[in-house]
């Protein structure tokens, strides 16, 4: 039996629900959500040949699939022209929709060709990793990578829906379910001390995958993230909390070369390094590394070196007028963003990594 729930984003005209339930990709009739009769789903070659054809059983038939190779390296304005060539040979109408079928990568390059064609098409979210489920895919945040760096090529384009399947993480690599837990960490860290409490209670049956405890934590991750990004949609302030870590953690993936740590990785370590930064006291910083640690993931940078380090922070594009502005928290469960910092104290937390 199908069970599910729906959330909303509440954007005004651009509000739009997230399904989250098992089964719903042999399930949900997409065709509701469709613009008009065209549609294009874009995937890669890891995802498609498991769930492409469970997902075409609810679309109109006749739609065109685009496969992509799959990785982060493939996140690139190459493969979104890939996607636009598709859209116009299929000669693609303004109410076609496109249909991301994947993980973040694949979800990051059809968002941002559904924002250009056309000058914006419709398109659906349909993520099948953790961090696609609890981040990436809710927001409306696209783009692909320039070798000069992450995501410097976007477009806010906000989708019609995002359909989460929870079974589809059953076939998710382990490293990756670690990944994705540790961005469901940071809601907890930032906004919500009593999802943090619940998340020490069940990190055991997340890892073993106890399908409930997997579709509470999506499900309240999403709900922590619709309603940050429902007061800032364009990140004018509040928005930025959700980058709690990633100061650190975008330093560390830098330096490493990407591929080396998975962006939750990296995250997790940044977490904890924030969380030094903060201020806050021993213990919740224990209890922020004791979490981390029961997830599997890394609680100490690697030894890049504290110069490295601030000169990759200093490069971050959320960099403004050259000050680094820092997600720190007030306690766990409460975050705000600042550049006011100890630079005293930033300098002990980058000597970590000094190895
Ligand atoms: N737009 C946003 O707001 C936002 C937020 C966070 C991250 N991102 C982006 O998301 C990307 C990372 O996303 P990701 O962690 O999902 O990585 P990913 O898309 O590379 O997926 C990770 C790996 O898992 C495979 N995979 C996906 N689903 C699977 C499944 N169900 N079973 C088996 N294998 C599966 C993929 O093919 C890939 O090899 C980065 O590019 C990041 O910049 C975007
Ligand atoms: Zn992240």
């Amino acid at each position: 039996m199908v069970i599910s729930t729906t959330l909303t984003v509440n954007l005004g005209e651009r509000s739009y629900p997230i399904v989250i339930g098992n089964g719903l990709l042999g399930d949900f009739n997409l065709t509701d959500y469709l613009a008009g009769p065209d549609c294009l789903v874009v995937t890669n070659e890891t995802v498609g040949p498991i769930y492409l054809e469970t997902l075409k059983s609810n679309l109109p038939p006749g739609g065109d699939v685009v496969s992509l190779p799959d990785g982060e390296q493939h996140k690139t304005l190459t493969n979104a022209a890939q996607v636009l060539d598709q859209l116009v040979s299929g000669r693609a109408n303004r109410d076609a929709t496109v249909v991301a079928l994947g993980g973040g990568v694949v979800g990051d390059i059809a968002g941002f060709a559904a924002a250009c064609y056309m000058r914006g098409i419709a398109f659906i979210q349909v993520p099948t990793t953790l961090l696609a489920q609890v981040d990436s895919s809710v927001g409306g945040k696209t783009g692909v990578n320039h070798e000069q760096g992450k995501n410097l090529i976007g477009a806010f384009h906000q989708p019609q829906l995002v359909l989460i399947d929870t079974d589809t993480l059953t076939t998710l690599p382990d490293r990756e379910l670690r990944a994705g837990l540790a961005e469901v960490i940071k809601y907890g860290a930032i906004a919500d001390l009593e999802f943090f409490t619940w998340l020490e209670a069940n990190i055991d049956d997340l890892l073993g995958r106890n399908p409930d405890a997997l579709a509470y934590a999506i499900q309240r991750s999403c709900e922590l993230k619709a309603e940050v990004v429902a007061d800032d949609e364009r990140e004018a302030g509040r928005r930025a909390i959700l980058n709690y870590g990633h100061t650190f953690g975008h330093a560390i993936e830098n330096s490493v070369g990407y591929g080396e740590w998975l962006h939750g990785e990296a995250v997790a370590a940044g977490m904890l390094m924030a969380a030094d930064l903060s201020g806050i006291g021993g213990d919740e910083v224990a209890r922020l590394q004791n979490l981390i640690e029961a997830a599997g993931l890394p609680v100490s940078p690697p030894a890049i070196g504290a110069e490295k380090m601030l000169s990759a922070m200093q490069l971050d594009k959320k960099v403004q007028a050259k000050q680094i502005r820092f997600v720190l928290l007030r306690t766990l469960g409460d975050a705000y963003v600042t550049s006011d910092y100890d630079a005293g104290r930033l300098n002990q937390v980058l000597g970590k990594t000094n190895g």
